[in-house]
């Protein structure tokens, strides 16, 4: 008697178990996230992302140019207001000559075929460290969804390709759609930031941009009355359909790791592409227990990412793309 398939014959060597690889990742895979701040020859690390920076415009530049060097062609821009340019209303985020207008301006300077995608949210602009607009301790949808249109036809004048809604108020899509149609935008594109739950693996990223929820009286202590709950499954389906309905060209999962299963779902369910934000919390994981030496840094990292592919990302938004593409190429 012998076994009637021996599958370990496609694993005896690494010639065969390379050419009967699934998951292949390539630099194409990848949106880079960059924090931007104001001043001049700033390069600061952030505490809980090692190895990850915020850049002024200056120093943006050169990073700008190093990514497009390695193959990478897309970011996704963030920025970190003074604290005295912050309000209920996040009145900054409008400025023509706001930091966020002036980065986009600068990469599509210093690379033009760079495809800039911008954060359309209010919580970097918020005293409150919310999505939106804070009224009698909740957090307005409709009056945010009409600030969020404005935010985005700003983004497009300044000259961003794709604008990425991260609020999740229910209806802001159709807004900006109608919005960037109005003004002529009719090529801009939006990746919706489309099942994103209340996660706490976003604490690192609020510390890069000093965005944290406040602890005052009549404001709310977290984002569990807009981001979905991550104990549901059924309403990342239905948040992600209502967004194409609407017209996201490009929808989202957010977190990665813990949300394979919603991606895979979601892969199969419709017919755009599919960008999963692997988050701060998730970068921040590796790079502690790689420090300590308990895990393989870049063995973690490869094995993260291509599982997210493997799960159906078409498009990973994440921390690692330089780490990796360093690492592959
Ligand atoms: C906020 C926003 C968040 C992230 C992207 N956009 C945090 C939040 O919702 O509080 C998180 C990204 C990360 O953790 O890497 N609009």
């Amino acid at each position: 008697m012998y076994p009637l398939r021996r599958n370990r014959r496609l694993r005896t060597n690494e010639a065969i178990r390379s050419l009967v690889k699934e998951t292949i990742i390539t630099p194409n895979d990848f949106l880079v996230p960059l924090f931007v701040v104001e001043g001049k020859g700033v390069k600061e690390e952030i505490a809980s992302m090692p190895n990850y920076f915020r850049y002024s415009l200056d120093l943006l530049e050169n990073e700008v140019k190093e990514l497009w060097k390695l193959g990478l062609k897309s970011v996704l821009l963030f920025v970190k207001v003074p604290d005295n340019l912050k309000d209920n209303q996040g009145k900054e985020a409008l400025n023509s000559n706001g930091l966020m207008q002036r980065a986009i301006k600068t990469v599509k300077n210093v690379c033009p075929d760079m495809l800039v995608m911008t954060d359309v949210a209010l919580d970097p602009y918020s005293c409150y460290g919310h999505d939106g607009i804070v009224q009698n301790g909740m957090v307005l949808n409709d009056e945010t969804s009409e600030f969020l249109a404005n935010m985005s036809v700003s983004h497009a004048q300044a000259g961003a390709d794709f604008v990425a809604p991260s609020d999740m108020m229910d209806g802001r899509i159709l807004s900006i759609r109608e919005a960037l149609e109005q003004e002529g935008f009719i090529n801009t594109g939006i990746m919706s930031y489309s099942a994103k739950y209340a996660s706490a693996f976003y604490g690192p990223f609020r510390d890069a941009l000093d965005s944290a929820p406040v602890d005052m009286v009549d404001i709310p202590k977290d984002k569990k009355t807009y981001q979905m709950d991550y104990a549901n499954r059924i309403e990342a389906i239905k948040e992600t359909e209502m967004d194409i309905e609407e017209g996201a060209d490009i929808v989202m999962v957010k977190p990665g790791l813990c949300y394979l299963d919603i991606v895979r779902e979601i892969r199969d369910a419709v017919d755009v592409p599919v960008a999963v934000y692997q988050v701060s919390g998730e970068y921040a994981m590796i790079k502690a227990a790689a420090e300590k030496g308990w895990l393989n840094h870049d063995a973690v990292m490869m094995e993260q990412v291509t599982a997210i592919k493997r799960a159906g990302a078409d498009i990973i938004a994440s921390y690692f793309a330089k780490d990796v593409v360093k690492l592959i190429s």
